[in-house]
């Protein structure tokens, strides 16, 4: 009895395992504008007859016959990105190489080929896939917006924070744009004084996933002191690391083990360290406001925003005061002056009428 079962099963696993090499249904990823190789292989021959054929709008992708490449019916959506490897058709090798792949190439393909001793059938499945690059992270106000563009399939977007917390107040848009790809944006209002809270926003497509992180952070120093601000500890190397001061002006910035610091921050960035630390000096209230720190690994862009208060040091106040003093006596000393000098005058006037 088991011994039929066992049989049955094991003739129903080859007959679909039959049915999936004949109809050879093989998956192929390809990367949006990248070169991509659609494999096909046959019995090797000297005269093969090979066509590619797109086969739900039944489009010619390229045809090779008589030892030459036949593209006289090939569709114009293909023209100039197709080739087969010449020097391997004839050894059984009809793989099509497709340049600048787009969207609209995903689909079944079909490769024919016939020789003499028989003719043969491949389906490939070309999926397109635009990954997720960069994730961006702006703050505008209270509010965050998490952005990130030019992906395929459609892309999910999350938001977490840390500790966790219940989100409200999000809203992700995604807009398919010119050539099918996804431009994805999401924002969320933060809380007013919330400075313990982490949030990150994660953007992820069935071929990668990146993360932005966020978190906001307070700090008082005094104007004669060096000072030193913190980016998020990362993990793996930093590939880029940028310093904002309020938003927009660059401080400095990193790739590849280079540092660029901005002409209007020379005098006050006196360090770098390895893990994007910045260490400033010379600092007066014109310096006070929010820095950015932004760095990027792999997988991951960390955002630090560092408000820094500077409190002026006691010697300048002091000097404040002496300063007004000094004001004020010689307010007075000009006062008194002009008093005694209009006091003669006056007595000399009354004098001289008498
Ligand atoms: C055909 O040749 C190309 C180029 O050498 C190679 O990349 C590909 O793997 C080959 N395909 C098959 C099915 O042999
Ligand atoms: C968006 O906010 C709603 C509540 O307003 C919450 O239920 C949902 O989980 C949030 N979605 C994401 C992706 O954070
Ligand atoms: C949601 O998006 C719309 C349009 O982009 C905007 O007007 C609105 O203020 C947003 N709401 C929140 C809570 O961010
Ligand atoms: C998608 O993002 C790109 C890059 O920021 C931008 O140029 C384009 O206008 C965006 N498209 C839409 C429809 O938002
Ligand atoms: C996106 O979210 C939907 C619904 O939550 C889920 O079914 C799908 O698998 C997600 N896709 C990716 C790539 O994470
Ligand atoms: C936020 O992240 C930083 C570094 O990534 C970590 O040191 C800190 O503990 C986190 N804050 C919270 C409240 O989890």
């Amino acid at each position: 009895m088991t011994r039929v079962c066992c049989i049955i099963f094991l003739v129903v696993v080859e007959f679909l395992w039959i049915l999936r090499v004949s109809r050879g249904d093989s998956q192929v990823s390809c990367i949006f504008m990248e070169r991509c190789i659609l494999p096909c292989s046959f019995h090797g021959s000297s005269e093969p007859v090979v066509h590619w054929i797109k086969t739900e709008a039944n489009h010619y992708v390229h045809s090779y016959y008589a030892q030459q490449d036949q593209l006289a019916t090939q569709n114009q959506r293909f023209k100039s990105r197709t080739s087969l490897f010449k020097d391997q058709v004839s050894r059984g090798n009809a793989s099509l190489q497709l340049t600048e792949v787009n969207v609209q190439d995903e689909g079944r393909y079909q490769c024919h080929t016939s020789t003499i001793s028989g003719n043969k059938e491949m389906v490939i499945i070309l999926n397109v896939d635009a990954p997720v690059r960069k994730v961006n992270l702006q703050q505008v106000g209270q509010r965050i917006t998490c952005s990130s563009e030019g992906i395929y399939p459609q892309p999910n977007l999350t938001w977490s924070t840390n500790p966790s917390s219940s989100i409200t107040n999000n809203n992700t848009t995604a807009h398919q744009i010119d050539q099918q790809l996804y431009n994805i944006s999401s924002s969320l209002i933060l809380p007013k004084s919330d400075m313990d809270l982490n949030y990150s926003c994660a953007v992820s497509t069935r071929r990668n996933r990146r993360r932005a992180t966020f978190r906001q952070q307070g700090l008082v120093t005094e104007s004669q002191s060096d000072t030193t601000i913190h980016c998020s500890p990362s993990h793996t190397p930093v590939t880029n690391l940028i310093w904002r001061f309020d938003h927009s002006q660059i401080i400095l910035t990193k790739t590849d083990s280079q540092y660029t610091v901005s002409e209007e921050w020379k005098q006050h960035v006196k360090d770098v360290s390895e893990s994007g630390s910045l260490t400033l000096q010379d600092l007066s209230s014109d310096q006070e406001g929010t820095y950015t720190c932004e760095l990027a690994d792999a997988v991951e862009t960390k955002i630090t925003n560092i408000l820094v208060k500077i409190n002026e040091g006691n010697s300048s106040n002091v000097g404040a005061i002496v300063g007004v003093v000094i004001a004020v006596i010689v307010v007075l000393a000009s006062l008194v002056t002009l008093l005694v000098l209009w006091k003669n005058q006056v007595k000399r006037h009354f004098t001289h009428s008498i």
